[in-house]
């Protein structure tokens, strides 16, 4: 008899700028997948807010890796979505402030907190399948997987959005310049111009390429099995 083969779990990696409203999308497609939801942009927030209660310069390179390394983290999973808590505690409204968005990009552009957070993230797996958001999960996260998603910007939102809490464009700009896992398209990754689209089109669009990948890499595991070469 067959035995039947435990499913490795998967990664549908969606990065895009700031405002891009991939956070709705990525939410909805994991909701529909019930797969576990990732904002990884919420992690390196959550160390920025760390830093900042800690008075520490977020444009130190020296003194940003050092609390890094130290401070006292657990990678935790509930209702569905997967987030970092602090000494036991998840900071959820306090890292959206404006003083949070400000201090966030410098953080994210330390080499040692992203090899930090590489390994955080890619830990995130011991949860299951993941829809997980960011900057880099397509080029540096989750190099590996088929499932790789780009948002082009929701140029109304980020209108709207842009001048009065922060200036996106001038963090964006930090994101893509930086030395250490840029934003980029990803090899490989469909580019989703999404400016005309709801969220629930958006996110339907994206379901519905994962299903047609999922039932070809189904159909290609099949045939290997059928020849012998699985
Ligand atoms: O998605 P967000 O705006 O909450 O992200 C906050 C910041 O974190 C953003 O300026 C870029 C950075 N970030 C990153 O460098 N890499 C990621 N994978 C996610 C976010």
């Amino acid at each position: 008899m067959l035995q039947a083969r435990k499913k490795a779990p998967i990664v549908i990696a969606i990065d895009g700028t700031s405002a891009s409203g991939k956070s709705t999308n990525s939410k909805l497609v994991a909701k529909a997948l019930n797969f576990v939801h990732v904002d990884t942009g919420a992690m390196y927030r959550t160390l920025a807010w760390h830093c900042l209660r800690q008075n520490i310069d977020v444009q130190n390179v020296k003194a940003v890796s050092a609390a890094c390394r130290r401070w006292k983290t657990s990678l935790e999973c509930a209702d569905g979505s997967a987030y970092l808590a602090v000494d036991g505690y998840y900071p959820a409204s306090e890292i959206r402030t404006a003083e949070v968005s400000a201090a966030v990009s410098h953080v994210a552009a330390v080499a040692k907190v992203r090899e930090w957070m590489k390994k955080t993230q890619r830990d995130c797996i011991k949860f299951g399948s993941l829809v997980m958001e960011g900057r880099d999960i397509g080029t540096n996260v989750f190099p590996e997987t088929d499932f790789k998603y780009y948002q082009l910007e929701e140029r109304s939102r980020r209108r709207a959005a842009d001048g009065i809490e922060e200036n996106l464009a001038a963090r964006d700009q930090r994101d893509s310049q930086r030395a250490a896992a840029p934003l980029m398209v990803a090899l490989g990754a469909r580019v989703i111009n999404n400016s005309q689209m709801t969220s629930e089109q958006t996110s339907s669009m994206i379901l519905a390429d994962i299903r047609e990948r999922l039932a070809e890499l189904e159909k290609i595991a099949g045939n290997r099995q059928k020849t012998g070469m699985a």
